[in-house]
């Protein structure tokens, strides 16, 4: 059967202070799928997903103006970099160099920086039915080393796939880990928790932290922890153990990293939405919106409380650079950073 090729529409959708515009552009399938995603931030604002009775419903957090992502937001549906996740201390050496980072986390560095590629306009061009987006983050920037040429396409599969493929090039060895930091509720409605959303995860083994979520280095067994989510688990099963209300931890991916297999497969019981993850990355952040506290309010005034959402961070591991176990997650020049995830919705059979 042949496909008809995805649809891309294009609108403004608000404009800088500086008086640079945002676009909106929306992504379309011939099943029904639909994604929106605007290039400030690379953020997707919304993604339509039928349930087991055909009726679709947006399946992640946003808002629906810029100025609402201009006034702060815990990353929702944003391009996560230069680092995805935290270095510890804002630092690391490479190369004989000491680098200094921004300390946006307590002491530490977080998802980039103060202005990280969340918070920056990216260049946007639709080629042959994906969305093209690309920014340079120059040497230096939020104190990392190298001029980095990073592009991101979104572009959506005829299995109901939103698949991002990440690429950078850099001119001085760079740590690099970017991931989108999208929030998902399958059941359509924010206003319920993801408690009962059923997840499997590939990890035999995850990533413990100390009180600032760095890693302490050790690579643990999930076995008899709150953590096994090998067999399918309520997420809200044994989530009154883990420390800091919730999930937010680093797990291992089982499975060789560098191949595109499925990580993490996800149900909303009442909707039979399911979502899986494919990824080439060897690990992935589960986080369980513990820091939402109802502040912020999505498009139809619905508050988002702890636990209306989940994210599944594909990554590498978090303070590689200060971690020479962990698969390292420098770039030098020369080389391509290129890995890929896809988030692919479906109705449970
Ligand atoms: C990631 C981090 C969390 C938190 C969220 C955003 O998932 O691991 O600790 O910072 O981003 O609030």
């Amino acid at each position: 059967m042949s496909e008809a090729a995805p649809s891309i529409t294009k609108e403004l959708f608000g404009t800088l202070e500086d008086g640079r515009e945002v676009y909106q552009f929306t992504l379309a399938n011939a099943h029904g799928m639909e994604a929106d995603i605007i290039n400030y931030g690379g953020i997707v604002t919304a993604i339509r997903v039928p349930d087991a009775d055909g009726a679709s419903a947006n399946v992640v957090l946003g808002f629906d103006s810029l100025e609402k992502y201009l006034g702060g937001h815990p990353y929702f549906g944003a391009i996560v970099g230069r680092y995805g996740n935290r270095i510890a201390g804002g630092t690391f050496s490479l190369d004989g160099t000491t680098y200094e980072l921004a300390r946006n986390d307590g002491e530490n560095h977080l998802h980039g920086g103060e202005q990280g590629f969340d918070k920056r306009l990216w260049e946007a061009e639709v080629v042959d039915g994906s969305l093209h987006l690309s920014y340079l983050s120059e040497d230096g920037e939020e104190g990392y080393p190298g001029n980095l040429e990073v592009a991101v396409t979104y572009s959506l599969t005829d299995q109901n796939g939103l698949k991002i493929e990440y690429e950078a090039t850099t001119d001085k060895a760079t740590p690099v880990n970017l991931t989108n930091h999208s929030y998902f509720n399958l059941s359509g409605d924010p206003s319920t928790t993801i408690l009962d959303h059923v997840l499997t995860l590939h990890a035999d083994h995850y990533t413990p932290v100390d009180e600032g979520l760095i890693p302490t280095g050790e690579i643990a067994s999930v076995e008899e922890t709150p953590f096994d989510f090998t067999e399918p688990q309520a997420i809200g099963s044994r989530i009154d153990e883990v420390e800091g209300g919730g999930y937010d931890h680093n797990f291992v991916l089982n499975g060789p990293q560098d191949s595109l297999r499925t990580v993490a497969t996800v149900f909303d019981p009442d909707t039979q939405r399911q979502m899986q993850v494919l990824t080439t990355e060897p690990g992935v952040q589960f986080y369980t919106g513990n820091f939402l506290d109802g502040s912020l309010t999505g498009s139809d005034g619905t508050a988002y409380q702890r636990h209306a959402a989940f994210c599944l961070e594909t990554q590498h591991f978090p303070n590689s650079p200060n971690e020479p176990d962990f698969p390292s997650t420098i770039l030098k020049p020369g080389d391509t950073y290129h890995t890929t995830t896809i988030y692919r919705f479906s109705v449970r059979e």
